[in-house]
């Protein structure tokens, strides 16, 4: 389902956000935790002239860990390397891409937590000591092949740090915690993309798109793109906040950002379960999606707001989101 909210890039996405792709720090707007410590790494890597110590990003999707490792790269003067965790399917895959880097050069591994153990396994001394040995042939002709490494940085990005297994986790030196944007940071991307495509948008327009945007630039962008296309229609082309308003009416998409999915996800507890105690499993039968989708992609956010809660026995849906929707609270039996 293509999702105005879903945060996974769509295929004509991934064109759109390498333009739009700030190349250096400096154009990176926040997740200044993140960059703060970077930079000062970076500096000290340079100085020393070795590789940067291999960096772990987590964090929910859309929030730009990718063009982070970009601009890792870039901030090293190191070309970058991608690749994904479900791409790689036997360790020779990963032998071969390892054996082709350059000393310095940066390997991006997305959705590393979906790496198969055969190749998490060649990873380990890969990462140490930058080393691998390889198996090759079969039985009594098989013998091992000592493959020396230039050093390199791994960037291996996930949405869920606890995911990993622990020896894999344990091999990172850096570990950036991405967060979900603030509504100023946000706001300000939302301006810095409408210059990139040359529209006008007024500050308040932009601010309401971001407050909708569950605090993440790819869906702001995602929206603005939509917005642009009912300024252009229902009006002379610039967003004003009233456009804004009835566009993201249009898209199904509520004051507090949440979608027609996530009030779903809401009205079920609430209507069906009683507000929960519900298992994830059980509400993921219910709105046709994966365990892990809802886990990641939906959980995250309306637990961030305050309209679901993680319990022991199962998710609740707090009173906000009984007010939000409208909904009286009921009184349990
Ligand atoms: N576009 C998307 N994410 C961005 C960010 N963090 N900074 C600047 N531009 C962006």
């Amino acid at each position: 389902m293509n999702r105005i909210l879903g945060k996974d890039a769509l295929p004509e996405e991934e064109l759109v956000e390498r333009q739009l792709r700030p190349q250096f720090f400096r154009e990176y707007i926040g997740q200044d935790k993140v960059k703060n410590q970077l930079e000062i790494f970076i500096e000290a890597a340079k100085h020393r002239d070795e590789a940067l110590d291999h960096v772990l990003l987590f964090g929910p999707p859309g929030l730009g860990k990718t063009t982070m490792a970009f601009v890792i790269a870039n901030e090293l003067g190191s070309s970058l390397k991608q690749t994904s965790g479900p791409a790689i399917e036997k360790a020779g895959d990963l032998v071969a891409i390892l054996n082709d880097l350059s000393p310095g050069d940066v390997l991006f591994i997305d959705e590393i937590h979906r790496l198969p153990m055969a190749v998490e396994e060649v990873l380990y001394s890969a990462m140490e000591d930058f080393y691998v040995d390889i198996m090759i042939g079969a039985g009594e002709t098989s013998r091992s092949i000592h493959l020396e490494l230039p050093p390199f940085t791994l960037i291996g990005a996930t949405t869920r740090a606890g995911m990993l297994s622990n020896p894999l986790r344990a091999r990172f030196g850096i570990n950036g915690h991405m967060e979900y944007y603030e509504l100023a940071d946000l706001t300000e991307i939302v301006e810095r993309t409408a210059d990139i495509f040359e529209v006008e948008i007024a500050y308040e327009a932009a601010i309401e798109l971001a407050r909708r945007s569950r605090g993440t630039p790819r869906i702001a962008n995602r929206l603005l793109k939509r917005v642009r296309d009912y300024a252009q229609i229902k009006g002379d082309g610039s967003i004003n906040a009233h456009i804004v308003s009835e566009a993201l009416a249009l898209l199904d998409v509520d004051e507090e950002g949440l979608d027609y999915v996530d009030q779903k996800i809401l009205r079920t507890m609430i209507e069906l379960y009683q507000g929960g105690p519900v298992g994830l499993s059980t509400l993921a039968i219910n709105i046709a999606e994966e365990r892990e989708t809802v886990e990641d992609m939906y959980e995250p956010y309306l637990i961030q707001k305050g309209f679901l809660m993680r319990t022991k026995t199962g998710r609740v849906a707090t009173p906000k989101a009984y007010a939000h929707l409208g909904y009286a609270i009921q009184e349990k039996e």
